[in-house]
C-alpha cells in the first residue's frame, strides 16, 4: 500500500475548460497531490502557446493548494516515472472518449509496467464539452463564457481580436 498518492493529470489543455477544470477539482479531492502536466499532442494543432497554456492553468488552479501545474516533453510514460507518479488521470465525458483512453492507458502500461490510469467523470453539465468546440465557437465569435474559466474567455477574445 502506498503512502503518498502522487497523482499526474496530462493534456493538452488547448484551452482548459470547464469540464478540465471539474475533473482537477475531482481529483483533488482524492489524492494527496495533484501534478497537472501540459503537453504538446502531435496530432492537434494548439491555438495556444505552450507558456499561455501554463498561465491560464496556474491562475484557474491557484486556490487549490495541492495541484501543482508544470508542462513536459516526452513521452508520457517515462514522465509518469520521473515525477514519481502512482496514477494517472484522464477525464471520461461519453462512450465516444473510450475507445482512444483505452487504448492509451494500456500502450502507456505497455511502455511502462507502473502505469495506473483512473477515469474520472465530469459532472454531467459537462460532458459535451470540447477544447476545439470552445476554439470554433470563439473564433466565430459565439460567447464561451460558461464553459470555460474567465482568464481563458478573455484570452480567446484577444486572439480573436488579433485573428481579425
Ligand atoms: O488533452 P489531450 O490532447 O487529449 O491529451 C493527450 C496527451 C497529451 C495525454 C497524449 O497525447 C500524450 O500522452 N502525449 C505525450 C506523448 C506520448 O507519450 N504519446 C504516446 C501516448 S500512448
Amino acid at each position: 500500500m502506498k503512502k503518498e498518492i502522487i497523482a499526474l493529470y496530462p493534456g493538452s489543455f488547448d484551452p482548459l475548460t470547464n469540464g478540465h477544470l471539474d475533473i482537477i477539482t475531482r481529483a483533488s479531492r482524492l489524492f494527496p497531490t495533484l501534478i497537472v502536466a501540459i503537453t504538446k499532442n502531435l496530432n492537434k494543432n494548439h491555438l495556444f502557446s505552450l507558456e499561455d497554456r501554463i498561465d491560464m492553468l496556474k491562475e484557474s488552479v491557484s486556490d487549490m493548494h495541492n495541484v501543482k501545474v508544470v508542462s513536459f516533453s516526452g513521452l508520457l510514460a517515462n514522465y509518469f516515472d520521473e515525477m514519481k507518479a502512482n496514477v494517472l488521470i484522464r477525464g471520461l465525458r461519453a462512450v465516444s472518449d473510450f475507445e482512444y483512453e483505452f487504448q492509451m492507458a494500456l500502450m502507456n502500461r505497455n511502455l511502462n509496467a507502473n502505469f495506473e490510469t483512473v477515469f474520472l467523470m465530469p459532472d454531467q453539465d459537462y460532458t459535451f464539452l470540447s477544447s476545439s468546440m470552445i476554439k470554433e465557437i470563439a473564433m466565430l465569435g459565439g460567447d464561451t463564457k460558461d464553459f470555460v474559466p474567465a482568464c481563458v474567455e478573455k484570452k480567446l477574445k484577444q486572439i480573436k481580436k488579433q485573428n481579425q
